[in-house]
């Protein structure tokens, strides 16, 4: 069977959102433990200025998630009908949406009562369930060499950053 390839627009933009999706959740849970814990703590105290941190990667994020979502609306529509696909992006944009309503000092000054937290909160949760579901359906439809495709440094001919523009061109003007 032949190996599964990804188009490498595709790989980057997917590739450097899924990691950032990973530092902010990672550091959202260390910010919860730390300035929430009302459904329990992590069994230590978290040093540093996490918020800070957890706020920086958001909004690395917000705009790549953007420019994702845009490439999974057109180039990568036909993936997207795929529903584990549609509710990893649906739930992006959740946790991205609710995180840029949040204000920074909310948590400092132990203000855990705005609806906009808890809905960040519940994004966070929703995100994870997401990935999870999207992780097993990628495994489902083309297992262990499907998942690794989106990680692979591999570039196909005419696949390179210059040729991006072309490829965009050919989507929009239907090939001609
Ligand atoms: C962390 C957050 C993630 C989000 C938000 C996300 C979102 C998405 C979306 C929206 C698509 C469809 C793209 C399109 O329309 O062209 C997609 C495809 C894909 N993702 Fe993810 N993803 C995530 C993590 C991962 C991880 C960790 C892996 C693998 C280890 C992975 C592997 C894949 C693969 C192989 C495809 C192509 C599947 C297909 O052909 O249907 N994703 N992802």
């Amino acid at each position: 069977m032949a190996r599964p390839y990804q188009p490498s627009l595709l790989r980057s933009l997917h590739g450097t959102t899924a990691l950032l999706v990973l530092a902010c959740s990672g550091s959202g849970l260390l910010v919860y433990s730390r300035y929430d814990g009302r459904w329990g703590r992590l069994p230590f105290e978290p040093g540093g200025d996490w918020i800070d941190l957890h706020g920086s990667v958001g909004v690395a994020l917000w705009p790549l998630a953007l420019l994702f979502a845009l490439y999974s609306f057109t180039i990568g529509a036909r993936r997207l009908r795929r529903p584990a696909n549609a509710a990893a992006l649906l739930a992006l944009a959740l946790a991205v949406g609710s995180g840029k309503l949040m204000q920074e000092d909310w948590l400092r000054q132990g203000q855990l009562h705005h609806l906009v937290y808890g809905l960040h909160l519940l994004a966070w949760l929703v995100i994870s369930a997401a990935v999870l579901g999207h992780l097993a359906g990628v495994v489902g439809t083309g297992g262990i060499p499907l998942a690794r495709s989106m990680f692979s440094l591999r570039h196909r001919p005419g696949d390179q950053p210059r040729d991006w523009l072309g490829q965009m061109k050919r989507q929009f003007t239907g090939g001609r």
